[in-house]
């Protein structure tokens, strides 16, 4: 029966059980996890796609997109908090809906880690070069430092931070707790700056008319502006090091994503208030960002329009008379940036390993490295991929098709759920979702109508991606699976692989 392997529930947990993790998260050490997981891309710089996407009207596509999320983080934090373990939402598909699905989900994964972590590089590159031209009064060529489709050739800085990001992760960097606290205090500053200069030049005129581009506008956006929220399952995963995980979990997700939804808002109504954020449109039609009719018309206009702006924070501080702080939240950007990258390259590798020790993928992935105890080749690939992702498409583009991945990956978690409550009802939830018969339904129907907001490409690829998938398991993992060959792994020794640190948490 093709549903039927699944790995049993028990062997996950005895790879998990000699973890013992001390249990010393609080919930305000939780929440600011949270944020700095969340906070990076999306907020610095998908704004500008989320304006050209739905107009003034993108504070609603923010409100969305952080509903979605919050519904969705419930649910993973039962699974999180039932199944502690390396692999997240595959492991939780596999010990619940079988191999297929956890495979489907693992492959969907990639496009969420590797694919968002190509779009932050992007994002990094347009604040580095957004820093140095006005820092320095250069000129840097598009063609180097834009990729094709927004009008230059290739975007080398973006792939240098994603090669440098890489290096980091096979010599086995940690960036530490103090690090972590430090680069959320930056980006915190950096909004708050931004906030308190942009309110005061507000023009409520500015917001007329609302949605230029209707419901679908908006919809769009939300789909885009997604972004600026994936991470917090950060805060998920950390479950069995929470103390009083029921009462401290929801604080946590929901702190984090509320700040988040809050700084985003008012972000969002600077942006909005102060320089106007019509989008581009021709003959009445808004052009997709990302593409090169945009970059064109753009062009036209010598970029003056935040919609046009790579680097749409910075931009409006600049425009509205505040160049200097525009280049220190420019700097805030370059400074914070890479740690989202380094997070989501390592949940990239992560994933890898973990399906690689389950024989989906080729054993090769699961190799460490000698002397820096990485899983260096898997490491490696992920890089190369990052870096050609970065090197050559649009950040708007890369955010939507990660999301593509993430909506599916969050709809099977939220499906686990209520089947686990059903098969399984009796294992102990350190965390239980409240209200799941209405929470876990409300996120399955949010993740699909997000996806089904995605622009066409996206989804099409998504579709391409999923049928590859399907060849790759039916061709090769199906019969290399441990599961399927009746070997349940138990890796009592190294239970949180690859043997890497765990993500920062701050303030411990
Ligand atoms: N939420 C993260 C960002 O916006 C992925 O960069």
């Amino acid at each position: 029966m093709i549903f039927g392997r699944i790995k049993p529930l028990d062997a996950i947990l005895a790879t998990a059980e000699k973890k013992a993790l001390h249990r010393s998260l609080g919930a305000f050490q939780l929440t600011m996890l949270g944020v700095g997981a969340v906070i990076g891309t999306g907020i610095f710089v998908l704004t500008a796609e989320a304006a050209q996407k739905a107009g003034p009207g993108m504070m609603v596509s923010f409100i969305i997109a952080g509903l979605v999320c919050a519904v969705a983080a419930l649910c993973y934090a039962e699974m999180a908090s039932m199944v502690p373990v390396s692999g997240s939402a595959y492991t939780y598909s596999y010990a619940v809906m079988g191999e297929l699905i956890a495979w489907m989900v693992g492959w969907a994964l990639i496009l969420e880690y590797a694919v968002a972590a190509g779009a932050v590089s992007v994002g990094w590159s347009g604040y580095m070069i957004g820093y140095v031209e006005a820092a320095f009064h250069m000129d840097v060529p598009d063609a180097l430092t834009l990729g094709p489709f927004d009008g230059g050739t290739i975007n080398l800085p973006a792939m240098v931070i994603a090669v440098l990001v890489t290096l980091l992760l096979v010599r086995g960097t940690k960036e530490s707790a103090t690090v972590n606290a430090v680069l959320v205090a930056i980006k915190v500053v950096a909004l708050t700056a931004f906030v308190v200069l942009a309110l005061p030049a507000m023009r409520m005129e500015e917001f007329e008319p609302f949605a230029p581009l209707g419901f679908g506008g908006i919809s769009a956006a939300a789909a885009s502006i997604f972004f600026a929220y994936v991470g917090f399952d950060a805060v998920s995963t950390a479950a069995e090091e929470t103390r009083n995980p029921q009462r401290n979990m929801p604080i946590g997700l929901m702190g984090s994503l509320a700040i988040c939804t809050v700084f985003y808002l008012l972000v969002a109504a600077g942006v909005i208030g102060s320089v106007g954020a019509q989008p581009v449109m021709v003959g009445g039609e808004g052009l997709e960002p990302g593409s090169r009719a945009l970059a064109a018309q753009c062009s036209a206009i010598s970029d003056q329009a935040v919609v046009c702006s790579k680097e749409a924070l910075a931009w409006t501080l600049r425009q509205i008379g505040w160049p200097q702080i525009g280049n220190l939240v420019g700097l805030a950007a370059i400074l914070a940036l890479p740690s989202v990258i380094l997070m989501m390259m390592f949940g990239q590798t992560r994933i890898f390993f973990v399906m690689s020790r389950d024989g989906l993928l080729p054993e090769l992935f699961s190799r460490v490295h000698p002397r820096f105890h990485t899983p260096h080749i898997i490491t490696l690939l992920t890089g190369v991929a990052v870096a050609l992702f970065a090197g050559f498409f649009p950040v708007g583009q890369l955010a939507n098709i990660s999301n593509s991945g993430t909506l599916f990956a969050f709809g099977a978690v939220s499906i686990a759920v209520m089947v686990l409550r059903r098969t399984d009802s009796a294992r102990p939830r350190p965390f239980r979702t409240p209200l799941v018969t209405l929470i876990a339904p409300l996120s399955i129907l949010g993740c699909i109508y997000l996806f089904w907001s995605l622009d066409e490409k996206s989804k099409w690829l998504f579709a391409i991606w999923a049928v590859i998938g399907l060849f790759v398991y039916f061709g090769y993992s199906r019969r290399r699976s441990h599961v399927g060959l009746g070997k349940i792994d138990v890796h009592e020794d190294d239970p949180d692989a690859p043997p890497q640190p765990v993500p920062p948490i701050p303030g411990t």
